[in-house]
């Protein structure tokens, strides 16, 4: 869900399923989506409370504050699970004054339609996603009910997907040839959306990243779309200082909770997952 669905002002709140967390995870999973505008706590309490899924992802604009008690009095475990901000930036092809380091560049990738499933780009962009992602702190580690090798390979998935989406971009970031990061982006409305974007960690640290936004901003661009915008969890201090430092802007700040049935987190599930 993108940044205009969950900033919208309907007052309402949607509770919908969730089959690919639901099927990725062995748990019944359903996501929990609280807007902003008039509340109704007690609706939203009854709703969670009869709800029979054993998950539910919630998120809501970070300065509700009626939200978080109406989540614990609806008798699931509630589990904090970081929170998230968006960065704005306008679309626009962009004067490098500085080219970048040497030997930089940035593709786009495609996978044909007809292309038989696990072509060599659908390999790349797998070994991409899996190498960069595996630590990152996304909200689903938090939760020692969800497997850590499955929360990447679902990130692994949805970026293949994009190769063969039409309304999906998938960048990737190269240095003399070798591809070292990507990007996959997708329209919201008006906005693009980064979606996933990331360098392998033998290449952070080098100001490679900012190629991407670059490219980002150029691709939203030549699809007409008047801003591009990026998440991520409040605690990645390191990717919003390169997005504070290509110039880009905080705009809007949204809660996570995992709403978990009584029972599920238990003391043992907690204490095996001190690693995480
Ligand atoms: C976050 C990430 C994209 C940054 O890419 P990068 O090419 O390493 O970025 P840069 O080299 O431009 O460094 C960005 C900032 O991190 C800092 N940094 C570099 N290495 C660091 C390290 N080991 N620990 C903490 N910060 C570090 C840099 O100093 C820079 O800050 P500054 O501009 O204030 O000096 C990359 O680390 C990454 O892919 N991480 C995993 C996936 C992820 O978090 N993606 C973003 C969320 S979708």
């Amino acid at each position: 869900m993108g940044l205009r669905q969950l900033g919208g002002t309907d007052g309402g709140w949607l509770i919908e399923p969730a089959p690919l967390d639901t099927t990725r995870f062995g748990l019944d999973v359903a996501r929990l989506t609280v807007t902003r505008g008039p509340a109704d706590p007690q609706s939203l309490i009854e709703a969670l409370h009869q709800h029979p899924s054993q998950v539910l992802i919630g998120r809501y604009p970070a300065e509700l504050t009626w939200v978080a008690a109406a989540l614990q009095a609806s008798g699931r475990d509630v589990l904090p699970v970081g929170g998230l901000i968006y960065w704005e930036s306008p679309a626009g092809a962009v004067e490098r004054v500085n080219s970048g380091p040497a030997g930089v560049d940035v593709v786009e990738a495609h996978e044909a339609a007809n292309e038989p499933a696990g072509s060599a780009v659908a390999h790349l962009v797998d070994a991409l996603v899996l190498d960069t992602f595996a630590g990152y702190g996304t909200h689903y580690r938090y939760n020692p009910l969800f497997d850590p090798a499955a929360i990447v390979a679902g990130y692994a998935e949805w970026a293949r997907g994009c190769l063969r989406a039409p309304d999906c971009g998938v960048l990737v970031l190269r240095v003399d040839g070798e591809p070292v990061g990507l990007a996959t982006l997708g329209p919201d409305g008006p906005d693009v959306d980064i979606l996933l974007a990331g360098v392998r960690p033998s290449h952070q640290g080098r100001g490679l990243y900012a190629s991407l936004l670059l490219t980002a901003r150029e691709w939203a661009a030549a699809r007409e779309s008047q801003r591009v915008v990026i998440s991520t969890q409040t605690h990645n201090v390191r990717v919003q200082r390169a997005w504070a430092r290509e110039g880009w802007r905080p705009v809007d700040t949204f809660e996570t909770v995992h709403l978990v049935q009584p029972g599920l987190l238990d003391r043992t599930t907690l204490t095996d997952r001190t690693d995480l």
